[in-house]
């Protein structure tokens, strides 16, 4: 097995922040260096059965932008089990400039082939799927994000006993697998909310085809639009990290803790519950988003 199950439990971690609310962060970050947070999960079956099916020639297929998270974790992970892997990244314009970019050198860097497609192209990736699958009938083809149903098998390794103890779980969203494990294996009395960071009115259709559950509801956590980073987030990220010692990234953890604390002050949670975020890891943006941020003579994130 290549993503092997934590020899010790993921940590979660109380904000002090003196309000009658009780917030905790689980640090699904600290997982694994390279294959951090929610991708870890929504990969683990995704990638172990794969391999347990001693496939001839193992080689794995996926999709993302150029900062994406998942595009790292896949590189990672192919580097990891020496097989081989393409990316099928959105935006041919890239082409020329991909050593501009720290996420697509690093996942180079890991033996990532990348091919740039264009948005059309890609918009439609159903088709480059199948199309894919013709030609490496042996590869695996993990879809965009890595959700798919094994990915939200995979997210139910990030609840367990203690997670059983609050009233709140919170999740970034983006391509819906996240929150559609958690939402899929949490306890009944349990309410799930999801900080959308895309404006995405397909989303909750999505995730309704991912779990049968009914139990989480989504809340618009974009800052106005995907990847748009306002100072106001860079400053709740620095302060973030400065008063409790967490690292926050810009396009989904920061921005739903961002949020999480909006809420709380103006008393969306009823006094005394327990309200748990789980931090999805994605640090590994940062690099990339302090370079757009310097060329805009922005501050950066520590
Ligand atoms: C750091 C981070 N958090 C949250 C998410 C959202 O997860 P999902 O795409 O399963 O909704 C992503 C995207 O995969 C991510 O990279």
């Amino acid at each position: 097995m290549i993503l092997h199950l934590p020899a010790q439990k993921i940590p979660i971690q109380e904000i002090p922040i003196d309000k009658k609310v009780k917030l905790f962060i689980k640090r699904e970050d600290l997982i694994h260096p390279e294959i951090s947070g929610n991708k870890y999960w929504k990969l683990f079956f995704n990638i172990n059965t794969y391999l347990a099916g001693n496939p001839e020639k193992p080689y794995i297929i996926t999709f993302g932008g150029a900062f994406s998270n998942h595009i790292a974790a896949v590189s990672a992970v192919g580097n990891l089990a020496g097989i081989s892997t393409l990316g099928m990244i959105r935006g041919e314009e890239l082409k020329g400039k991909w050593r501009e970019n720290p996420t697509l050198v690093f996942a180079r860097r890991n033996g990532m082939n990348l091919q740039f497609v264009n948005r059309e192209e890609y918009r439609h990736k159903e088709k480059l799927t199948e199309f894919l699958q013709s030609e490496f009938p042996d590869a695996l083809i993990v879809p965009e994000g890595g959700t798919n149903k094994e990915a939200v098998e995979g997210i139910k390794m990030m609840l367990n006993d203690e997670t059983k103890d609050f009233d709140y779980l919170c999740t970034a969203v983006g391509t819906g697998g996240t929150i559609s494990g958690i939402s899929e294996f949490c306890e009944e009395n349990q309410k799930v909310i999801g900080f959308k960071a895309v404006m995405d009115n397909s989303l909750e259709e999505t995730i309704n085809k991912l779990t049968s559950k009914r139990n989480f509801s989504l809340i618009d956590s974009s800052f106005g639009g995907y990847g748009k980073i306002k100072d106001e987030n860079i400053r709740f990220i620095n302060d973030f990290k400065m008063n409790y010692g967490i690292p926050l990234e810009p396009i989904y953890t920061g921005k739903m803790m961002q949020k999480v604390f909006g809420m709380i002050e103006e008393g969306y949670f009823p006094e005394n519950s327990k309200v748990l975020c789980f931090h999805t890891g994605g640090l590994q943006g940062i690099e990339g988003a302090n370079l757009l941020l310097e060329k805009q003579n922005r501050n950066l994130i520590i």
